[in-house]
């Protein structure tokens, strides 16, 4: 194909050069500007990077004004309805969709490293009574770089399957034991017969005097959340794995830095948020006065699980997991009265013109957390269950940046502090 230029015009130095244009596959344009400081002495500026591309990828598309995401050119509509959280994984890292002896080698992998260092289990008693499931989690992340100090970039590249594996198991153990340490209870051992998230839920709420029963129903949902937060493009926590991962940093540590920038309430913490937001919503019981001040520029409070950097339209995630909530709740014949309050919420908001003039709609968080509730999920580790769902979404991207052109990232700034004094000034 022809290469076309933008035309870049300084106006007060008389002079002018062209910088490339690439399209993506989907026809997104974006002008390459990789050599303008070179030719120029002029940086672009772009903090937040709202206009930023920060890398090509050819894991998850996104189309923020038509709703649209697809992993490796599958419809996430699609993943839902025909595949499992684990097929989804490895679509991720390897671009396609398991044959059965993948499947099988995969799950055999997820098995066998499925236990964790018998050493890290007392790494949970360190903490302070209360401490937040992500905060652990991090920290136990972080810490597995010391008993696998050698998995890096240069090391692993090769071996992606065995350090996804590793990792996506470890975190559903961690994530289970640090639930049952919060309740006080004995944890539960992984368990080679159950599939991925069968065996979750029985870590989760297995017990010596009550046998979990395994539901279904309530693995397919699970199956289904997972796949709709598995990936996101260059979302915070993502762009921070590949920041972090771009400086040959151990893999654990760089998947640690994800799981910290989701823990925060604009991102990945939403969901916790959310719910929060709805109780205090229903005791009140005036939805529009929350509402208005949400659209109140001298209050802090905005409404949790609106809104997103990249959609101006319903998030494509949110309208699955609204759909799948109604059916699961009346399935599970579960009546849920914060289901009411979300509904009236999202109701209002779309038919105001504040909300309509920003183009802010529901986005994923805003009806997951019902469902994990339904499940048995507390809520203090529905950020968690985002970071676990997230994992292979993390790893690809580390992979894909492994494998590429591995510069280190290192943005440039405008310094406009003080300029040249004297300490005697
Ligand atoms: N409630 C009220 N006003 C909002 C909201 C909201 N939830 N979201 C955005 N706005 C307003 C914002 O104040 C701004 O108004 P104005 O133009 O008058 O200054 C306008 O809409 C544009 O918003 P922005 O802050 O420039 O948008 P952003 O792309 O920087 O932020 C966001 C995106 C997701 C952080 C933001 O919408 C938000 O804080 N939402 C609530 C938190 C949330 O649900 N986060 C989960 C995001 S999706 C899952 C994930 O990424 O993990």
């Amino acid at each position: 194909m022809e290469q076309k230029y933008a035309k870049l015009i300084f106006e007060d130095e008389g002079k002018e050069i062209l910088l490339p244009i690439v399209v993506g596959t989907e026809g997104e344009k974006a002008i390459d500007i990789t050599r303008l400081r070179r030719d120029t002495s002029y940086i672009t500026i772009d903090p937040s990077f709202a206009n930023t591309g920060a890398c090509y990828s050819e894991i998850t598309y996104i189309d923020g004004e038509r709703g649209i995401l697809r992993y490796r050119g599958i419809p996430v509509e699609d993943l839902v309805e025909k595949t499992s959280f684990i097929e989804t994984a490895y679509l991720l890292l390897h671009g396609k969709l398991p044959n059965p002896d993948q499947r099988s080698k995969f799950s055999n992998l997820l098995n066998v490293n499925s236990m964790l260092h018998e050493d890290m289990r007392h790494f949970f008693d360190g903490f302070p009574r209360g401490a937040h499931p992500m905060h652990i989690l991090a920290t136990m992340i972080n810490a597995l770089s010391t008993f696998y100090p050698n998995v890096d970039a240069l090391s692993l590249s090769e071996h992606i399957d065995l350090s996804a594996a590793r990792l996506i198991s470890t975190v559903r153990t961690l994530a289970a034991f640090a639930y049952k340490k919060s309740v006080g209870e004995p944890v539960v051992y992984p368990r080679h017969d159950l599939p991925y998230c069968a065996n979750f839920l029985n870590m989760m709420f297995d017990s010596p005097v009550a046998p979990y029963e395994i539901d279904e129903e309530v693995v397919k949902i699970l199956n289904v959340l997972l796949i709709l937060h598995a990936d996101h493009g260059q979302n915070c926590s993502t762009t921070a794995v590949r920041i972090v991962g771009s400086a040959q940093v151990n893999l654990y540590s760089t998947i640690s830095a994800g799981i910290s920038a989701l823990s925060g309430p604009l991102h990945g913490g939403a969901n916790q948020a959310v719910m929060e937001m709805l109780r205090k919503i229903e005791k009140d019981g005036n939805v529009q006065k929350w509402v208005d001040k949400a659209k109140d520029k001298n209050s802090n409070f905005k409404l949790m699980g609106f809104g997103h950097r990249v959609y101006k339209t319903y998030d494509p995630r949110a309208a699955i997991t609204k759909k799948q909530c109604h059916e699961f709740l009346k399935k599970m014949k579960i009546k849920d009265s914060l289901l009411d309050v979300a509904m009236e919420l999202e109701n209002a908001a779309l038919k105001d013109d504040y909300f309509i003039s920003r183009n802010l709609y529901p986005n994923v968080d805003f009806y997951s957390g019902i469902i994990y509730r339904a499940i048995g999920i507390p809520e203090n580790m529905f950020t968690v269950m985002f970071a676990l769902a997230r994992l292979p979404g993390w790893i690809a991207h580390w992979k894909e940046m492994v494998d590429g052109d591995n510069k280190i990232c290192r943005p440039r700034e405008i310094y406009i502090g003080k300029p040249l004094r004297r300490i005697e000034d």
